[in-house]
């Protein structure tokens, strides 16, 4: 039996639900927070168990409670939004195509999105996502938990090209590159450049980004080859909203 998702009415609906999207994001000037929000709701998955990931589950009061998802009740409350006029759409196609469209609206690349993900109504225990004080170790216990790789890592967290830090959410502070409403590959660029202005956020994650030498060749591609780095950003990004999804 076809799931029900991928009927063409459905197509329509997330058509839509793309335009709204687009609108939300563009007048609320809130692109960075839904990338965190779809990041964090895919980033739980565990590919042994095959638990977590894309399943909207972060939207339940006990994910969203997780000390990682301090502020997200905004995103997932402006996202409301959107599910009240395109009720048919999952939670978890949602939160996915928000994060795509955040990336598109921002001048970054185009990411191939594929609907049909189910809801959850599980959601996986505390400390699945990284802890920024950590290092190189930490980032790969986590990524590779997921199923991801080097590249992988070091593409993805260009996604701090985008947003800021908030004392009130994480204790951190600041934002990553001098446009954080543009989605460009200055973050590696500040990565590299060790005269950045110091109010510029460098969290300890970010850090081991050039210490590490396998994770620093792909941060010295990124910050010279901008193509390079939308090419695999866009594949890595797919890659992450897709963990555990078969498509129906
Ligand atoms: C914000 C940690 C990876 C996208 C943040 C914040 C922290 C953090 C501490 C600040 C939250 C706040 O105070 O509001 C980390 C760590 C990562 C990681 C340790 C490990 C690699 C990623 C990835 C993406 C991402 C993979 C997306 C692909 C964002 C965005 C913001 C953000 C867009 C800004 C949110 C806003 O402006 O409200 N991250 N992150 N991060 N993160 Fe990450």
């Amino acid at each position: 039996m076809a799931a029900p998702v991928m009927d063409p009415q459905y197509l329509k609906e997330i058509e839509k639900a793309r335009r709204d999207l687009c609108a939300l994001i563009s007048s609320n000037q809130c692109a960075p927070i839904m990338l965190r929000l779809a990041w964090h709701d895919a980033g739980t998955y565990d590919a042994k168990t095959k638990t977590g990931g894309p399943n909207g589950s972060i939207r339940h009061g006990d994910e969203l409670q997780h000390a990682a998802n301090s502020g997200l009740k905004k995103a997932v409350d402006l996202c409301e939004q959107v599910k009240e006029r395109h009720p048919q759409i999952t939670y978890a196609d949602l939160y996915q195509l928000a994060g795509v469209v955040a990336v598109e609206v921002t001048g970054g690349p185009s990411i191939d999105f594929v609907p049909g993900r189910k809801d959850s109504m599980a959601s996986p225990e505390e400390g699945r996502l990284p802890d920024a004080n950590q290092g190189a170790k930490h980032l790969r216990d986590i990524f590779y938990r997921m199923g991801l790789s080097d590249k992988d890592i070091v593409a993805l967290s260009g996604g701090h090209t985008l947003g800021r830090a908030h004392p009130e959410r994480s204790g951190f502070k600041g934002a990553w590159t001098k446009e954080p409403l543009k989605f460009d590959n200055s973050y590696y660029k500040e990565l590299l450049n060790n005269e950045s202005d110091p109010e510029l956020l460098k969290l300890r994650t970010d850090k081991a980004l050039v210490e590490d030498p396998k994770f620093k060749r792909y941060v010295e591609l990124y910050a010279k080859d901008e193509d390079a780095f939308f090419r695999d950003y866009a594949a890595s990004h797919k890659k992450l909203s897709e963990l555990g999804f078969i498509s129906p």
